[in-house]
């Protein structure tokens, strides 16, 4: 969990609003909630010196500085690059430079790195035209020799592959070091993104567990157009997913209701639960989609969503109680609004608004 500038800032991120974020996330309740690790992603990297070490640009003159200042907010600090010559936004990659980076970044005290593929493609194109196999073979071997960089370097760092979903990453992703990889391309600040990438994600979930995850990309709630029920579905539907949990928002305007719908302890809860297990799909149809995730306590999370663009009671549709293992109802609880719902049966009625979503903790 953590907060990262891309979804709000872009290549406008400066030293100042990663301190600023710092510190909201620390007044704001979010770093109690879980949110540790403040990451820069593209656009901090100047040039590299005569001896190839990486330099920072003019919108952070002190790197060092800026993860001390990170770190003594109880927070952890991450940084941004590629294995390509070129980052996407056209900033210094780590291509031919990764032991020297990796080195750069401990003595920094950098936490977590984002590696995204971007300008290795230029390459790869080069390298092997028409040959899909080789292209993957190079990334996979690029990611290792990051990984290997980064143990080498000698300070722990969460490893994070950008990888846009190519090459069934979630299959080699662990092998390569990885805790987390994209399984997609970026999300935008829309309902309708929101809703393709997380509806997508079905059937990735035997390769998520503890340590290494799929990565819907990081949240835009409160971000662009999003309603209330919208940010409520995004970040529903992030918690089933136990999908990494990275802010993207603007913290300085950030009103009540997001930060209440970001900081909702019994979701998070629901994410992080430690047996791991991402949800998988239970129902689809044109309008409701039904999806359930076991919880190590035993109780059972089922996300209830109507992704139309009406309202829908759900008449005519059996709630699958059975297929989650609850055969003969369940005792319900209500997670955002935190009311128990008492015995439920498969027969019961929601009426669901547009885009809204109902998540249910489950116990016989
Ligand atoms: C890619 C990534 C984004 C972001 C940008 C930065 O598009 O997928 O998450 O890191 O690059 O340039």
């Amino acid at each position: 969990m953590g907060w990262n500038s891309w979804n709000w800032f872009a290549d406008k991120v400066t030293d100042a609003d990663i301190r600023k974020a710092a510190d909201l996330i620390v007044s704001t309740g979010m770093r109690d909630a879980g949110y540790t690790y403040v990451n820069i992603d593209d656009t901090w990297e100047g040039k590299r010196d005569a001896n190839g070490v990486i330099q920072t640009n003019e919108k952070f003159p002190d790197m060092k500085a800026l993860a001390d200042y990170v770190h003594s907010k109880g927070l952890k600090i991450g940084i941004y690059s590629s294995p390509g010559p070129l980052t996407c936004a056209k900033y210094e990659g780590s291509y031919g430079h990764e032991e020297q980076d990796a080195k750069t970044y401990a003595d920094w005290g950098i936490d977590y790195l984002k590696y995204d593929l971007c300008g290795l493609r230029v390459i790869m194109n080069q390298e092997h035209p028409n040959d899909p196999d080789a292209q993957a073979k190079m990334a996979r071997d690029a990611y290792m020799k990051m990984h290997k960089a980064i143990v080498k370097a000698g300070r722990p760092m969460v490893y994070s592959l950008c990888q846009y979903g190519n090459d069934q990453v979630w299959q080699w992703g662990p092998e390569v070091g990885a805790n987390l990889w994209r399984t997609t391309g970026d999300i935008r600040a829309s309902y309708d993104s929101m809703i393709l990438i997380g509806l997508s994600q079905a059937g990735l979930g035997k390769y998520a567990a503890p340590g290494h995850w799929n990565d819907p990309d990081m949240l835009e709630v409160g971000n662009g157009k999003l309603t209330h029920d919208e940010n409520i579905a995004h970040m529903t539907m992030w918690a089933m997913l136990a999908a990494p949990l990275i802010a993207g928002n603007n913290l300085t305007e950030m009103n009540d209701d997001v930060r209440g719908i970001l900081t909702n302890r019994e979701v998070i809860a629901i994410d992080q639960d430690k047996l791991g297990k991402q949800a998988e799909r239970v129902f689809a149809g044109d309008e409701i989609e039904i999806w359930s995730r076991p919880l190590s306590d035993g109780a059972v999370a089922l996300s209830i969503m109507n992704v139309s663009g009406d309202r829908n009671t759900m008449r005519g549709l059996r709630l699958p109680l059975k297929e989650v293992g609850f055969p003969n109802g369940a005792h319900a609880h209500d997670v955002w609004t935190g009311k128990d719902l008492g015995m439920i049966k498969d027969t019961d009625v929601m009426t669901i608004p547009k885009h809204g979503t109902v998540m249910l903790k489950l116990t016989k």
